[in-house]
């Protein structure tokens, strides 16, 4: 019977949804008659957008450099930058100009048309970075498969990979983005549970291990287009590779003639104190993929830049993006290109990085029963918490915390506190940042683990891959 049912109802709930239509015209209660409250906008977004995040209950309304304002006027410090697509910091007055100027003047052409803004861009990025050519694209997910597709087809046609045989070797912990291919490299249960049939042609390495980066090129590098990797893993928690890994996979890669894929996406563009994370031991990737900060928090825009003999396997018609290069993206990257130089983000990062993690390390020390691990690389920090010591708090109870108290930083798993400021970020604001941790831990810790249930979910997270907890540090290969 209630198989019978259930069509029907599902059917007369899509009759009543279409019903309810307005094309323009405003619905009932809808943001233009009612209240602008931060509650208010929490409750419309929980109503009318799709569940798939879990936010910190704050709401965005202003923001200028490493402040922001929410509707009520409450003043926060941003220790997230939008996951380092805000390097520059909010609503940089330069980048900001370059949009204006160029949105009053031409935003698109498509690339059936040139444009007067891509070439210009492609250059200069191109030359910045020591590549030959780039391929434009918009979303860091979208840069991702680019370079997946590119390794795939310079596979076929300069390695001679037998027909569709190709295979990427990503690392375990990865974080690429969202979108098919890219999940289906993924370790995060959530991310993938559902959404199958994953795409074939993967195979996983424990990040940071060079030995078995080498048992599998030697087992299966005739078929193997690339290795695809984080040179400092951002999601899983700001993971730090050892020393020296990062040359043993240039020299791997050379020998077993495999692309080396850097996703710099989170990491380069001066987030961990150089321009890319790969040159803090000076190795060239064959490909490296930018996204995030080269749109200075103003727009998407992501990139793939390789050399000739790589990004030519890849002709007109085989792929592409209606916005890929547009005239306003081009514009806004290069002004975001120019801010990250001329106000020296790079060194910034570096030292008010080497001064956070000071900080952290006392604050380590100070709870040595809470706190695991702090590590960092420039203004890329993170916090891990000792989940038995902690239970039954998580590390987002520790965000909401440090919110109250005016700082907003996102927690990466159950146990770890991302502290990724933009680098822009005055001394005293990273100071601020780390004290009002530091009172959360002292002040508020005691209370929250008082107050919680003690029947909360674990913090263990199991690879539905390998079975093992991949955020637990005794259980990573590092
Ligand atoms: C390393 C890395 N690659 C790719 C992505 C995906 O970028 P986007 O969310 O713009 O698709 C992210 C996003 O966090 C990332 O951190």
């Amino acid at each position: 019977m209630a198989a019978t049912r259930k069509p029907l109802l599902s059917l007369l709930s899509r009759v009543s949804r279409t019903s309810k239509r307005t094309y323009g015209v405003l619905a009932e209660g809808s943001s233009s008659s009612s209240s602008s409250s931060s509650n208010h906008l929490i409750n419309l977004e929980y109503e009318y957008s799709a569940h798939n995040y879990h936010p910190v209950p704050v709401v965005f309304s202003e923001a200028k450099g490493s402040i922001i304002w929410d509707p009520e006027g409450k003043k926060y410090l941003d220790f997230l930058s939008a996951y380092s697509a805000v390097n520059q910091g909010h609503c940089h007055p330069k980048i900001i100009k370059a949009f204006q100027e160029q949105a009053e003047r031409l935003t698109l052409s498509s690339r059936a048309f040139y444009n007067d803004r891509f070439p210009v861009f492609a250059e200069r990025l191109t030359s910045m970075f020591g590549y030959e050519m780039v391929l434009p694209m918009n979303t860091g997910a979208e840069g991702v498969e680019t370079a997946l597709k590119l390794a795939r087809k310079w596979g076929y046609e300069k390695k001679k990979i037998p027909k569709n045989e190709a295979i990427i070797v990503s690392c375990c912990g990865c974080f690429h983005g969202r979108t098919l291919a890219v999940i289906s490299m993924s370790c995060d249960n959530e991310a993938t549970r559902g959404f199958g049939p994953l795409l074939p042609g993967h195979i996983k390495v424990d990040f940071g291990d060079a030995v078995a980066l080498e048992k599998i090129f030697k087992e299966h590098g005739d078929r193997i287009a690339g290795f695809l990797f984080e040179p400092i893993q951002g999601e899983a928690g700001v993971i730090i590779p050892p020393k020296g890994y990062l040359k043993a996979v240039r020299d791997l890669c050379s020998k077993y003639n495999v692309l080396m894929i850097a996703d710099e996406i989170q990491s380069g563009l001066a987030r961990s104190g150089k321009m890319l994370a790969c040159d803090w031991e000076g190795v060239r990737p064959d490909v490296v993929i930018l996204g995030k900060a080269l749109g200075g928090g103003v727009i998407p825009v992501s990139a793939v830049l390789a050399d000739k003999d790589v990004m030519l396997c890849i002709r007109p018609g085989e792929h592409g993006s209606t916005f890929g290069g547009n005239p306003l993206a081009s514009a806004v990257a290069i002004a975001s290109l120019n801010v990250i130089q001329e106000e020296k983000l790079a060194e910034r990062s570096a030292h008010l990085g080497e001064e956070l993690l000071c900080q952290l390390v006392k604050i380590k020390e100070e709870f040595p029963n809470y706190v695991k691990e702090v590590r960092g690389r420039g203004l890329f920090t993170a916090v891990e918490f000792n989940s038995k010591s902690f239970f039954p708090v998580s590390a987002y109870d520790i965000c909401l915390k440090m919110k109250e108290r005016g700082v907003l930083a996102k927690p990466t798993h159950d146990t770890i506190v991302r502290l990724t400021p933009p680098l822009c970020m005055s001394r005293d604001e990273v100071k601020e940042g780390s004290k009002v941790l530091h009172d959360v831990l002292e002040l508020d810790l005691p209370n929250m683990q008082k107050a919680k249930p003690k029947d909360s979910p674990t913090t263990a997270t199991i690879c539905d891959r390998c079975g093992r907890n991949l955020y637990d540090p005794s259980d990573r290969a590092l």
